[in-house]
């Protein structure tokens, strides 16, 4: 008979129950409102570890001043549900006050890699992901932690810090789930009103536009961010904050030509929804 999922939100309870789970461990970090995106993390991790930890914590450091912390979408009841249809062994739901003690100081932060793109846009967004997360591989100390390359840069971020202060954790990166119409999953997907919805598909729109830019031989770097402005430009309800065609490796934005590995990415607002999309190139 499968073993019963664990629920768990205390370091003592969380303590307890690693303590009952096979090794190697898989773990995916999550802020819920679970969609196939999160749970295609979740069969990778199934796949390739003898248990599987999750962890649902709407991180409040992430989120700016402006930004939509306290409508973040949540729904625990439904999270749990699909997260024991996948064969989950332990979900931990910390509390706000574990994470951030009263009197809290200590972060953990990304130099370069964070700052262009997201991090520009989003100025402490990522202190406030890396400091998250390494206090969730403190506690859980997986074998391997599973990232979905719908946040391309938080991925690369992770795989720095990973490295940097020497956590003995593979960092596994998944691709992009998307929706028929090509939008890729997102929580956030939900504030969209059916118009927006419809919109949105010009995300995936102007990527593909690009990569067939690029399939035809296109390599000026210019060029290839007017082809993903163009699409996005003829959906009025896209309001466009910037595209980009960066190098792979650093995201410095490449001037030139693509010469390597490079990451086509963008951001755009449909009404208050920030979304954001990138596929690589080369
Ligand atoms: P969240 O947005 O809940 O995403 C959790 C994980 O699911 C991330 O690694 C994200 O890249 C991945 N993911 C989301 N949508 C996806 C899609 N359509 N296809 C594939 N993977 C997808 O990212 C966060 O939470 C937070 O920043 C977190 C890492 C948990 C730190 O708070």
């Amino acid at each position: 008979m499968p073993r019963q999922m664990m629920v768990v939100s205390t370091l003592e309870e969380l303590a307890a129950g690693l303590g009952l789970l096979d090794r190697p461990l898989g773990f995916v970090p999550t802020m819920g409102y679970l969609h196939e995106g999160h749970l295609s993390l979740v069969r990778r991790a199934r796949e390739e570890c003898k248990s599987v930890a999750v962890s649902i914590f709407v991180n409040p450091t992430q989120f700016g001043p402006n930004e939509d912390l306290s409508k973040y979408p949540r729904d625990l009841e439904q999270d749990l549900r699909l997260l024991e249809s996948v064969d989950v062994d332990l979900v931990w739901t910390p509390s706000p006050e574990v994470m951030y003690p009263p009197g809290f100081q200590t972060w953990v932060e990304v130099e370069q890699v964070s700052l262009p793109l997201e991090g520009a846009r989003r100025p402490g967004h990522f202190r406030g992901v890396t400091t998250v997360v390494s206090k969730l591989f403190n506690a859980v100390q997986p074998q391997k932690a599973y990232f979905g390359q719908k946040d391309a840069q938080q991925a690369a971020v992770i795989r720095q810090m990973t490295g940097d202060l020497n956590f003995p954790i593979d960092i596994v990166v998944c691709p992009i789930v998307r929706e028929q119409d090509g939008l890729a999953m997102s929580s956030r997907n939900v504030y969209l009103s059916p118009d927006e919805r419809k919109a949105a598909a010009v995300l995936h729109q102007a990527l593909t536009a690009a990569r067939s830019a690029y399939e035809k031989g296109e390599r000026r770097a210019d060029a290839l961010r007017q082809a993903m402005k163009d699409v996005l430009g003829s959906e009025p309800l896209a309001q466009t904050q910037y595209v980009s065609c960066a190098d792979y490796g650093t995201l410095q934005e490449l001037q030139e030509r693509v010469t390597g590995k490079a990451l086509l990415s963008m951001a755009a607002y449909f009404g208050k929804t920030r979304l954001i999309d990138n596929e690589v190139i080369g």
